[in-house]
């Protein structure tokens, strides 16, 4: 059995915490008088917060002075945190668990890749922090997705091959770094927004023990 990189984004793929962002950044957009729609709230998913906060402005043509922009992104980020003050082991979204035990069991190389910088504590909080061998997160790179860097840093770290990585990813632009880095690319959600992933499941609930153990091969 071989050895090989499973690296998982976070939010929306192994926490359910996308529904928090929007919000908070939703707040943000009201006090601008900005419209910001679930549809708009998909360009934001995997981008950091501070792209996130520029294409927000964007969608308002709003201008705004560098000092503007890092009160808003302290707001959005208290109002974000006030969220996961009571979060704990039932935010872990359905079927994740079953598969990091099923890849720890077959010794397999674990890894964090996403943009987030409060990626630690929610790993605490929810209880998963210990099956990862890796984390690399948002304080870690300076190129956001669809720039691969995360990924292959994570590969790198794991010292494995990228051919030899697996990508779990809820957005677009993670799909996109996964595909750049020439890892085999996972996409869970809905398969309009997903269709650039090698493999598409609506969650973890639809993996199969078996598709797992092919890709480990
Ligand atoms: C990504 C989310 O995982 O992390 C984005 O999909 C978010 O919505 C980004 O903006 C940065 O997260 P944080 O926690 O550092 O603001
Ligand atoms: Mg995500």
């Amino acid at each position: 059995m071989s050895k090989k990189a499973f690296i998982f984004d976070l939010d929306g793929v192994i926490v359910d915490t996308a529904k928090y962002h929007f919000l908070a950044w939703q707040k943000i957009a009201k006090s601008l008088n900005i419209n910001f729609t679930h549809e708009d709230n998909e360009l934001l998913k995997g981008v950091s917060r501070v792209r996130s906060l520029d294409i927000i402005l964007g969608l308002g043509n709003v201008q705004a002075t560098q000092e503007q922009k890092d009160q808003w992104l302290i707001q959005k980020n208290e109002d974000y945190l006030s969220y996961l003050v009571d979060m704990d082991e039932s935010e872990v979204l359905p079927g994740v668990l079953k598969i990091l035990k099923l890849l720890k069991d077959k010794n397999q190389g674990i890894a964090l890749g996403s943009a987030s910088k409060n990626a630690r504590p929610i790993l605490e909080k929810t209880g998963v922090l210990s099956y990862f061998d890796v984390i690399v997160d948002g304080n870690d790179v300076s190129n956001a997705k669809p720039d691969p860097e995360v990924f292959l840093k994570a590969a790198q770290l794991l010292n494995i091959d990228p051919k030899n990585s697996i990508v779990f990813e809820d957005s677009v632009a993670g799909i996109q770094a996964a595909n750049i880095a020439e890892m085999v690319s996972v996409g869970i959600g809905e398969e309009t927004i997903l269709h650039e992933a090698d493999h598409i499941f609506k969650d973890f609930t639809q993996i199969e023990t078996s598709f797992i153990e092919e890709l480990i091969g």
